[in-house]
């Protein structure tokens, strides 16, 4: 199988959900920095389609996801040439190192984990924040939404990370959990079978903190089931009507008043997409009471325009060629398999699993 050159760079392995179109979070929480991290590093993509059944997607609407958010990072401008780009389930040695790893990863650790906690809690109707979801889940046997896949979904995102080697893994502060995990799991197997096999991998944001972007409804972080994201894929109109429509509130009375949370975010977004100085003057405006939230959204709407529009036109034109997506794809599962042949082999090796 075709392994490509590594040239002794640090290796980076990120993936996104095929679970619907792209939005701001995403492409400030991860695609971005996978793409200004292309030239420095071995780096590996992916579409995590086996992650996306947890929620039971409808089977075509799934195809057509992967398909999506494949033109969504090659319009990005992650280019095939310098990165592996590949869906998950091309790659079935991940599976496989999953059903190894899985024998190492307690049930306990993994109930506990904040977003299974919280996946469970909307399939089970539950609003509350009581720590008692494992009761509600051990006493609900029928409800096959609460299901394995959701329990050990950490485990296959460790085996995404470790089956690489991966040192880096860009991702937003959501994912954070995550990670832990994956490193818990590698100095676990380390330590059971007395070996240094695997790192410590950790996320990457070029020396900053983890990125969060807030939704455009006053509360919480811009996510797909939220329903309060800008996409990639929005169109000019749409995506004005959005923003025109953020949340805010009355405006502030005294001068130096606090920002309240719905504002704070439009100022996140902004420094996100017109920068710190266009944010400051409007911070200042709203220190001074002269701040017009209108004119303020209106710019807002342009600056993200700049970042999304050009993104929006290469995703049309890419996603109708579906021949070119398929080569990329085959080409990524070729030299991802490699990859991951190898550690799979040494991980067997390691574990006793030997041809007799
Ligand atoms: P969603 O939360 O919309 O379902 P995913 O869970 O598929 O999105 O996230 C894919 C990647 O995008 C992850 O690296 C995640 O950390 C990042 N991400 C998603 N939403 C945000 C956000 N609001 N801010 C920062 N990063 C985000
Ligand atoms: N859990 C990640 C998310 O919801 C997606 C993901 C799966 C991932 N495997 C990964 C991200 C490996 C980074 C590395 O966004």
């Amino acid at each position: 199988m075709e392994q490509t050159q590594n040239d002794n760079k640090k290796i980076v392995l990120s993936g996104i959900r095929s679970t619907g179109n792209l939005h701001l979070g995403n492409y400030y929480g991860a695609l971005s920095k996978f793409v200004r991290m292309q030239d420095d590093y071995d780096c590996r993509f992916f579409i995590a389609d086996l992650h996306a059944l947890t929620t039971h997607p409808d089977p075509r609407t799934l195809h057509e996801n992967v398909k999506d958010i494949l033109a969504e990072y090659l319009a990005a401008g992650l280019d095939p040439e310098k990165n592996i780009i590949y869906v998950q389930s091309d790659v079935p040695e991940i599976s496989e190192m999953y059903l190894l790893m899985n024998m190492h990863v307690g049930i306990g650790e993994l109930m506990r984990t904040a977003s299974f906690k919280d996946k469970a809690r909307k399939a089970l109707g539950i609003n509350s924040d009581s720590d008692d979801i494992e009761k509600d889940i051990i006493g609900n046997q029928t409800n096959q939404r609460v299901n394995a896949g959701l329990l050990t979904y950490p485990t296959l995102m460790a085996c995404d990370i470790l089956i690489h080697k991966a040192d880096f893994v860009p991702v937003g502060k959501d994912q954070e959990q995550h990670l832990e995990l994956t490193r818990r799991f590698a100095s676990r197997f380390n330590n059971f079978y007395k070996t240094d096999y695997f790192g410590k991998p950790v996320n990457f944001n070029f020396g900053g903190d983890a990125v969060k972007v807030p939704g455009l409804d006053g509360s919480g972080k811009m996510g797909k089931s939220e329903g309060n994201c800008i996409y990639l894929i929005d169109d000019e109109k749409t995506l004005r009507k959005k923003v025109m429509r953020a949340v805010t509130d009355e405006g502030p009375k005294t001068p130096g008043q606090p920002v309240s949370q719905p504002v704070e975010n439009l100022f996140t977004l902004m420094d996100l997409v017109s920068g710190k100085e266009t944010t400051d003057q409007y911070r200042a405006a709203y220190a001074d009471c002269s701040i017009r939230y209108g004119d303020m959204k209106k710019q807002l709407a342009e600056d993200i325009l700049k970042v999304t529009l050009p993104i929006r036109e290469r995703i049309l034109d890419i996603r109708s060629n579906e021949e070119y997506l398929s080569k990329v794809v085959r080409r990524g599962a070729e030299q991802a398999r490699a990859y991951a042949a190898d550690t799979l082999r040494d991980v067997r090796e390691i574990m006793g699993i030997r041809r007799i």
